[in-house]
């Protein structure tokens, strides 16, 4: 579908996103700022937020996300593109932020823990000192790593977690929580409206190939006919929320009544084991490797699921796309992208 097509029926989508969520006067264009806006998820929310008639100014370090996830907006006069660190403080005027800015893959989060660090916290912070000043609403990207691995099953947001705090998850998992604790604080300090969203393992369209997560990691190792590496027996689990659905529990979490601060789990609750997962890859792409096993990383959770009532509650929210209709959707992206010349994919 060409960008046109793609905007009206995000346009559709947005609005019922928003219609049964905001007042009138939520639903007035904004000025919004999207911090990493060029990643996976950034993306597809400046689309929705474009289809929704407000102001994009998406904001980005290019480190994981990627110039092609946003060049078919470049022509479309309520975008801007910034390159940005959000370690180093900016000033803008904006009625909105979304901070989606941080590596999420282990392999990328992993490899400049320090500048992770940095990014949760001293981005976080500001932003936060940023949205004091401007009176915008924020919303923080936290992550399901807050709850580490897990002693309670289905997480539920009251549950404090079990975190490591110098593994080498940690820069991300402990940042994301002193990000929260930033959150908190400027809105009990300073009267910030502050949105938290803790986000279950998403996938879909624009993950990278070198990604290192495992929906990606599976996908492409099956088109390209290597091996499917499992770490561990397979029997962990893990849930898999689709990206149309995580954007549209978002964008419902910023529309949402100032008193709803959050966190709010998003995600998808239905469980599989990795076992799973590999075999609904090898079954829809038809391919012929073979599942092989590798030790699991340290740190690794056992099982991973949230309990979505506060978000059905609050948002009246709850994921629509099964596992094998998204898993299809993924699986033609990767297909395209991995068909095409890495020349023309340098280009963009
Ligand atoms: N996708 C998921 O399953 C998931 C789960 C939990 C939380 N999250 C959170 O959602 C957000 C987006 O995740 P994603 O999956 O799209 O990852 P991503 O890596 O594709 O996107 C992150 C974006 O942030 C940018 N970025 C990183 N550090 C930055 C910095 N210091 N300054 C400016 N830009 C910076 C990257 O270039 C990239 O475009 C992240 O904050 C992540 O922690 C995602």
């Amino acid at each position: 579908m060409n960008y046109l097509g793609k905007i009206r029926a995000r346009s559709a989508q947005a609005s019922s996103h928003y219609a049964s969520y905001s007042s009138g006067k939520s639903r007035a264009p904004k000025r919004v700022l999207v911090t990493g806006g060029a990643g996976f998820l950034g993306s597809h929310l400046c689309e929705t937020l474009l289809a929704a008639g407000h102001q994009v100014i998406c904001l980005d370090n290019f480190s994981t996300g990627m110039r092609r996830n946003i060049a078919h907006l470049k022509g479309v006069d309520r975008f801007n593109a910034v390159a940005h660190d959000i370690v180093q403080p900016l000033d803008l005027e904006v009625d909105e932020i979304y901070n989606l800015a941080c590596p999420a893959s282990p392999p990328h989060y992993q490899a400049d823990p320090v500048h992770t660090t940095k990014t949760c916290v001293l981005g976080s912070l500001n932003l936060l000192e940023l949205a004091a000043r401007t009176g915008a609403r924020i919303l923080q990207a936290s992550t399901s790593e807050v709850y580490g691995d897990p002693n309670v099953h289905p997480q539920v947001e009251s549950y404090w977690g079990n975190v490591n705090s110098f593994g080498p998850r940690s820069c991300y998992d402990e940042g994301k929580r002193c990000a929260e604790t930033l959150f908190f604080d400027f809105h009990n300090t300073h009267g910030v409206e502050i949105k938290i969203i803790r986000i279950f393992n998403t996938y879909g369209p624009r993950m990278r190939p070198d990604d290192g997560r495992v929906v990606s990691n599976f996908i492409v190792q099956a088109l390209t006919g290597q091996d499917i590496t499992i770490y561990g027996d397979g029997s962990q689990t893990r849930s898999f929320c689709f990206v149309d659905d995580l954007i549209g529990g978002m964008v419902r979490m910023m529309a949402s009544p100032s008193s709803l601060t959050g966190p709010v789990n998003l995600g998808n609750p239905g469980e599989f084991t990795i076992r799973e997962l590999a075999e609904q890859v090898i079954g829809l792409t038809g391919s012929r490797s073979q599942i092989i096993h590798r030790p699991l990383p340290v740190d690794d959770p056992r099982q991973r699921r949230p309990d979505i009532s506060l978000a059905m509650q609050e948002l009246d929210w709850r994921p629509k796309i099964d596992l094998s209709s998204g898993l299809r959707q993924t699986i033609d992206y990767f297909d395209g992208l991995l068909t095409r010349p890495a020349r023309e994919l340098e280009a963009v």
